[in-house]
């Protein structure tokens, strides 16, 4: 069970400090970078990635909430991302994959809560991350959708059955209180934002929200 704090809920002008508070108990940084195009809101781009990268070592994994991801990719890869994940709903999926694995970084591939779980289906023999969105994209902070964990178990059921090795990651109103059914469901990395980074001590809330998805697995 892996619990990837998002940065879009830290303190902008702390970021590093942020960071390193949950350095030693996270597993991976989710780094949401949204465009105020494919989503109505605007959070940073390559230039930021860069500046974090020179403060930290943790694994940073992007997620393009992006319109053309195509057309930054490389800056994303040359910034220092160690993976990126892309939305099936902007198109172009083989390539963008095909690319993303070129620059031997991790393949993520995600969809939005109304997109129909079959858009991904062809896609998880060749990606190493399945994000689930269990809110629309945009902002933190919203309320988990539950009819995600509906994909979430049709994509656990898929990847048992066919040896593959993809991650199925949620991202989206994740906190100690739902972790439990969330992991319970096939859920392999937690994405939470508000939760951690709104608590006064984020690396306890890491702990808070891993120690209740375990529970959530061994229950199942
Ligand atoms: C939403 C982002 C999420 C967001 C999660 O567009 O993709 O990663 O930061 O925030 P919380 O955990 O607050 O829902
Ligand atoms: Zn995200």
């Amino acid at each position: 069970m892996k619990i990837a704090p998002s940065i879009l809920a830290a303190d902008f002008a702390d970021l590093a400090r942020d960071v390193e508070r949950v350095a030693h108990d996270a597993d991976l940084l989710h780094v949401d970078v949204m465009d105020g195009h494919y989503v109505p809101n605007i959070s940073f781009g390559p230039v930021v990635l860069a500046a974090l990268r020179k403060r930290t070592e943790m694994f940073l994994d992007c997620h393009l909430m992006i319109t053309d991801p195509g057309f930054y990719l490389d800056a994303f890869v040359d910034a220092g991302a160690d993976g990126i994940t892309i939305h099936v709903e902007v198109g172009e999926t083989d390539f963008l994959i095909e690319r993303i694995r070129a620059h031997r970084l991790r393949v993520g591939l995600t969809l939005n809560p109304d997109t129909p779980f079959d858009a991904v289906a062809p896609y998880l023999d060749r990606i190493d991350t399945l994000l689930i969105m269990s809110v629309n994209p945009g902002f933190g902070g919203q309320g988990f959708i539950p009819s995600s964990l509906e994909k979430v178990r049709a994509a656990r059921e898929i990847i048992d059955r066919e040896g593959y090795r993809a991650e199925i990651e949620i991202d989206g109103g994740i906190k100690a209180a739902n972790a439990a059914e969330v992991a319970a469901a096939g859920c392999d990395i937690l994405v939470a934002g508000s939760a951690v980074f709104g608590a006064s001590d984020p690396a306890a809330a890491v702990r808070e929200i891993r120690a209740a998805a375990l529970s959530g697995v061994n229950a199942g």
